[in-house]
């Protein structure tokens, strides 16, 4: 894999506030949707009761203990460290006039610590969270005015961050609304489909002023959208198939159509109508659309088939969305069928499509650890898996498409977003907490973290292609 890989690639980890950074409640931070998810973001909402707690209270304490993670991603070579802000820390409740200075000054700290080693910051605005409050009074995404107190928040980090943060994303896996309407846009998960939808363009609306936002305030800033990268193929070459495939496909393209070309693609025109889907779009709503996202990011883990006939549609198990499992893949143990060569596929469909550079900001291998009785760890399977996907990311450049970077989700074990399991382990790094909580939460090396390191010295030559 020598020299495909740009001098400039920036590799590193994402993660994301509500899974590493614990101390849900210090310093002034306020409730989040996520703190009332303890099982997971498909899991029951929870109102929370003094004296309670769930294992995102603490998670893996990168709150008090990010100077050492730190440290240990700058060991692998890290360029980029992809997180969010937690909103909540900004603004606990999410309508106020001013910022909690105890919240700002905390991301401050983490900022100057990664610049220490010359790790650039990709921070998510929104990473499936928002002030509970705004959902208690006001209906989350639902109401409008929500709109300007995102925008208020947004302004607010970029004004604070501008000298430490270039890179910037809107909403994390904006599509799995869809699927998570409590966890996207604070909406019951029972809601019908003009409700998720309206609430949807609000988001939209959000993320437009966001980006514009960005471009007035941060200099030499760049900002973009990310997409929940499910790209679905036909299960057969039947013609009922394939149309099917690009429906369904489009039910998440739909977001970084809008996103990157400014405007609602003609296709929604017949899915609203056809399923009775009501959205109150104004003239002003459709020029802030205009302001468009500088680059596309996403999430890949895994692909699915789709068929048009209902008798041989079965749910894949453990997928996030409802997926024909593919008879010509394996699936990791949860379920996710694990295909490389579809990260190619939809890097060529995204860079076709949308003509802008992409980043990789999630992609990797949630799986049980074996720590040995000498403490190590061999994770040959994340390797594997990490190394043949990063091929098909070589290929993919090769084949003309403009890649910014690779940060691979999870790069110290973290709280899972769709379970709230610790025992899902994505990260080069080993944190000892289980999924009862207990644990010392000691950090350790895996196998996987000098693989990595060597990945990132070598700027990819290391990797192996191993078809
Ligand atoms: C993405 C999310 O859906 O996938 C992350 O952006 C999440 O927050 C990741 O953690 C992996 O999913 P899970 O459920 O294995 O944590």
């Amino acid at each position: 894999m020598n020299g495909k890989f740009p001098q400039h690639f920036l590799w590193g980890g994402a993660v994301a506030a509500n899974q590493v950074e614990g101390a849900y409640q210090a310093d002034g931070k306020g409730l989040s949707t996520s703190d009332l998810q303890p099982q997971g973001i498909f899991g029951a909402i929870t109102p929370r009761t003094a004296g309670d707690s769930g294992i995102k209270d603490v998670a893996i304490d990168f709150y008090h203990r990010y100077p050492e993670d730190i440290a240990l991603f700058a060991e692998m070579g890290f360029k980029c460290l992809r997180t969010s802000i937690a909103w909540t820390r900004i603004f606990p409740q999410g309508d106020e006039e001013t910022p909690n200075e105890a919240g700002l000054a905390f991301y401050d700290r983490l900022f100057d610590e990664m610049a220490k080693y010359g790790i650039q910051p990709l921070i998510t605005l929104s990473h499936y969270e928002m002030p509970y409050g705004l959902v208690k009074h006001y209906g989350g995404w639902g109401d409008r005015r929500t709109i300007d107190f995102f925008e208020r928040y947004a302004r607010t980090v970029f004004e604070r961050y501008k000298h430490k943060v270039k890179h910037w994303l809107t909403f994390n896996e904006i599509n799995m609304s869809l699927h998570a309407p409590f966890t996207g846009v604070g909406l019951p998960q029972e809601s019908d489909k003009s409700a998720i939808y309206q609430a949807i363009h609000h988001q939209l609306v959000a993320s437009a002023r966001a980006v514009k936002a960005c471009h007035e305030i941060v200099p030499e800033g760049k900002i973009g959208n990310m997409l929940l990268g499910g790209i679905l193929y036909p299960l057969s070459c039947k013609p009922e198939d394939l149309l099917e495939t690009q429906r369904q496909n489009r039910d998440w393209l739909f977001f970084g159509d809008v996103q990157a070309r400014g405007c609602y693609p003609a296709y929604m025109q017949r899915f609203f109508r056809e399923n009775g889907i009501q959205v109150a779009i104004t003239e002003e709503d459709r020029q802030t659309l205009r302001e468009t996202i500088d680059f596309i990011s996403f999430s890949y883990y895994m692909s699915g088939c789709v068929t048009a006939d209902p008798a041989q549609y079965e749910t894949a198990r453990g997928n996030i969305l409802d997926m024909v499992p593919n008879p010509h893949l394996a699936s990791s143990e949860w379920g996710w069928q694990i295909d490389p060569i579809g990260l190619r596929y939809l890097l060529n469909v995204l860079y076709d499509r949308y003509q802008k550079p992409l980043f990789i900001v999630e992609n990797g291998l949630g799986a049980k650890d074996r720590v040995e009785a000498d403490g190590s760890i061999h994770d040959d399977y994340r390797i594997n898996y990490l190394n043949d996907h990063l091929v098909q990311v070589a290929e993919a450049i090769d084949d003309g498409v403009e890649v910014m970077g690779y940060t691979s989700w999870g790069p110290i074990d973290l709280v899972s977003a769709s379970k709230a399991e610790m025992s899902k382990r994505y990260g080069f790094i080993h944190v000892d907490r289980d999924d009862a909580g207990n644990g010392s939460l000691e950090r350790r090396r895996k196998k996987s973290f000098y693989w990595y390191r060597d990945v990132i010295h070598s700027n990819g030559a290391s990797l192996k292609d191993r078809r």
